[in-house]
């Protein structure tokens, strides 16, 4: 009996030794800079995920991937320990939130709405106006932001040096005896990029030709409403939405647009960043991913639903509109959308949900 015990043991230690061992270029992305012992993390993946684009200084681990993600839900990150990163992006809302706009750490209203946090690796602008380009950079942004979380660095590194609970796992995850930012946002990096999401029943169509049984008449209708150009009957969504897999656009150059919500910009976006009168009104084209749980819409939270949206891009786009994206000026009149046909583009839009990852224990409150 207790040979048996502890030849079973030794199984299971040898696994896990082999599975530490097993290294997946495209997962462990490089050896680890401090050289010592971490365990590579690993994101599960399925066949029709674009490639990782994984930070190579920043290799994933999950010493590392867990200290981000009880960063995440910590508010020792504010001033006053009262709000976290999860007090404004949950994951019941793939990340993002229901309120209209942010509410800062005293309670104050913020002007924009909460982004939601997936497939960030492959991001080439951050927050509404694209103004940072790294993902690294972002995370140490709304801590420090006065009207956010009102920490500055100095303080946020002094309170976590003085954690008998963080010490420790700072020193497993990077090897460090002195918590700086610089661990500190490695660590919100790595649980940022492995929050993936492609698990919609959009993503189960692919390869398939039986599409009926996994989408609704209604909702293939409005896939290809979606994908058609305006003089194919179409209303002209995938010219900035569709760069597939991920329903937005990730590109450096393409990902700003402005989609003609106003006349006369209050907030001026991409302008207000670069200084440039002919950027003004450019925000990031969001993904349509997840699109039915992050209501509302658009950079101030100005739609309540999606039928809302659906009614703007109808009817009530801004041709007058400074900067307005050539691909809608190009078509020069509002698409007069019938009510079916609005209808069953928020049918295709809501075939964009995955429960699975709002429903991933991966990245669930650990505390
Ligand atoms: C007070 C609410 C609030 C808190 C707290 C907060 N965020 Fe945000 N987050 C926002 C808002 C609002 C935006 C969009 C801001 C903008 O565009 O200027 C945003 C944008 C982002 C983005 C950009 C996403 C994209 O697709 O461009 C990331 C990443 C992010 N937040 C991560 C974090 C992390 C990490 C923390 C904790 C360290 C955090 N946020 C804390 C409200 C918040
Ligand atoms: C010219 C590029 C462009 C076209 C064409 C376009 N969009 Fe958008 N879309 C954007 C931009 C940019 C935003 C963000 C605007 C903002 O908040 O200021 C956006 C926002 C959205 C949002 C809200 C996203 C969120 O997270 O709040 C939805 C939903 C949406 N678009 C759906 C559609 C649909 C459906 C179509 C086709 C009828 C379409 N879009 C056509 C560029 C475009």
């Amino acid at each position: 009996m207790k040979r048996k015990l502890i030849i079973s043991v030794t199984l299971i230690l040898g696994l896990i030794v082999f599975k530490s061992c097993k290294k997946d270029p495209e997962i462990t992305n490089g050896n680890n800079p401090n050289n010592h012992q971490t365990t590579p993390y690993t994101i599960e993946r399925k066949a029709w995920y674009p490639p990782f684009k994984l930070p190579a200084d920043n290799p994933l681990t999950e010493e590392g991937v867990m200290l981000g993600r009880m960063l995440f839900y910590d508010p020792i990150m504010s001033r006053d320990s009262s709000i976290s990163c999860n007090s404004c992006h949950l994951q019941s809302r793939a990340f993002a939130e229901s309120l209209k706009v942010s509410k800062g750490i005293r309670g104050q209203l913020l002007t924009r709405n909460s982004m939601p946090l997936f497939n960030l690796m492959w991001q080439s602008r951050f927050f509404w106006d694209g103004r940072v380009t790294n993902l690294r950079e972002q995370v140490l942004i709304p801590i420090q932001a006065h009207d956010e979380m009102d920490l500055d660095l100095y303080s946020l590194t002094l309170k976590l040096n003085a954690s008998e609970q963080y010490t420790p796992l700072f020193k497993k995850a990077f090897n460090t005896e002195k918590i700086t930012p610089n661990e500190v946002s490695k660590a919100l990096e790595q649980f940022l990029t492995s929050m993936v999401s492609f698990n919609s029943k959009i993503d189960q169509l692919f390869g398939r030709t039986d599409t009926l049984n996994v989408i609704s008449a209604s909702a293939l209708r409005g896939l290809n409403l979606f994908m058609k150009p305006v003089e194919d009957g179409g209303a002209d969504c995938f010219h900035c939405h569709s760069n597939i897999p991920f329903f937005g656009n990730t590109s450096p150059g393409g990902s700003m647009a402005n989609n003609g919500l106003n006349a006369v910009f209050t907030d001026k976006g991409l302008g207000r960043i670069t200084g440039r009168p002919t950027d003004e009104g450019k925000f990031k084209i969001p993904s349509l991913r997840n699109i039915e749980l992050t209501a509302p819409y658009m950079h101030d939270g100005r739609f309540a639903t999606l039928d809302e949206v659906m009614d703007f891009y109808s009817d009530q786009m801004n041709f007058n509109s400074p900067n307005l994206d050539i691909n809608i000026l190009a078509h020069n009149q509002q698409l007069n959308l019938t009510q079916q046909q609005k209808d069953d583009i928020v049918e295709f839009l809501r075939a964009l949900t995955d429960n699975e990852f709002i429903n991933n224990p991966k990245f669930k409150n650990p505390f």
